[in-house]
């Protein structure tokens, strides 16, 4: 059974790659409309967790609700249709493919108005319009990034999961990713992100898990955990 707002209630998820678990017992929540972020050290087990709530492997132990809705033994396109998209860190878009072709794969898991769907996300990526004929190969890194994050939007998630979206970019396409992540955000999208740059990912984030060795650590709003002497220490640095 799930309670309260959550959309995505994970609780006490183990799992792994058939070794010894690499996350044990982890709980977390999403809301609608907040973005909750998944920080911690490398190897910590972030993107495990995301792995298993999206569906990409089956965890040993704990259950996993989306609205309400028990998805723990779903397959992959199946938590799809329940709400869950997952944005991965790598080959998030099909290179060989157009913008727009890749835009109608993500909408595979739809009825109907793949192409009404299409055009709303246009406006909210004007660039990817512009240029929706050109194949995802020829993109930059910034234009991927916008590129995989309306593709997961396709299926209008309730949860749109996203595993380091701005890895690797410049800082000017850093902030125009929050800037996308915010605005997704406002459409009452439950928004679970893992991020490198803590401190950035904090001041965005309604509420925030500190997740180490695979377990809960810490977890507040982006606001305590900026002023969390642990989290300080370890991650954030001090501004001198
Ligand atoms: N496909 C896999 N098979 C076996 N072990 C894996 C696999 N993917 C990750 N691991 C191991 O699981 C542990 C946690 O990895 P994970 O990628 O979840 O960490 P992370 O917190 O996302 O780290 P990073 O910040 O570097 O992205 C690591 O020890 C890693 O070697
Ligand atoms: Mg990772």
């Amino acid at each position: 059974m799930s309670n309260d707002d959550a959309v995505l209630d994970v609780q006490g998820i183990t799992a792994g790659y058939g070794g010894p678990p690499i996350i044990d017992q982890v709980s977390i929540k999403a809301k609608k409309g907040e973005i909750t972020a998944i920080v911690g050290p490398n190897g910590a087990g972030k993107s495990t967790l995301l792995k298993a709530v999206a569906g990409l492997i089956r965890p040993a132990a704990g259950r996993v609700f989306v609205e309400g809705k028990e998805v723990t033994t779903q397959p992959v396109e199946k938590r799809v249709r329940y709400g869950i998209a997952y944005v991965p860190q790598v080959e998030n878009v099909f290179p060989d493919l157009s913008i727009r072709e890749n835009l109608d794969m993500g909408g595979y898991a739809r009825k109907s108005g793949v192409s009404e769907r299409i055009d709303q996300l246009f406006e909210l990526f004007p660039d990817l319009k512009e240029s929706s004929h050109r194949r995802a190969s020829t993109l930059s890194g910034g234009q991927r990034t916008m590129l995989a994050l309306a593709r997961g939007l396709m299926v209008d998630p309730s949860v749109l999961i996203l595993d380091e979206p701005s890895v690797g970019l410049s800082p000017k396409f850093q902030s125009l990713v929050w800037e996308r992540i915010e605005q997704i955000r406002s459409t009452k999208v439950s928004i679970l992100i893992v991020e490198q740059n803590t401190r950035e990912t904090l001041r965005h984030a309604q509420w925030a898990y500190v997740l180490v060795l695979g377990r809960n650590r810490l977890e507040g709003t982006g606001q305590e955990l900026l002023q969390n002497e642990e989290v300080i220490n370890l991650y954030v640095g001090r501004l001198s």
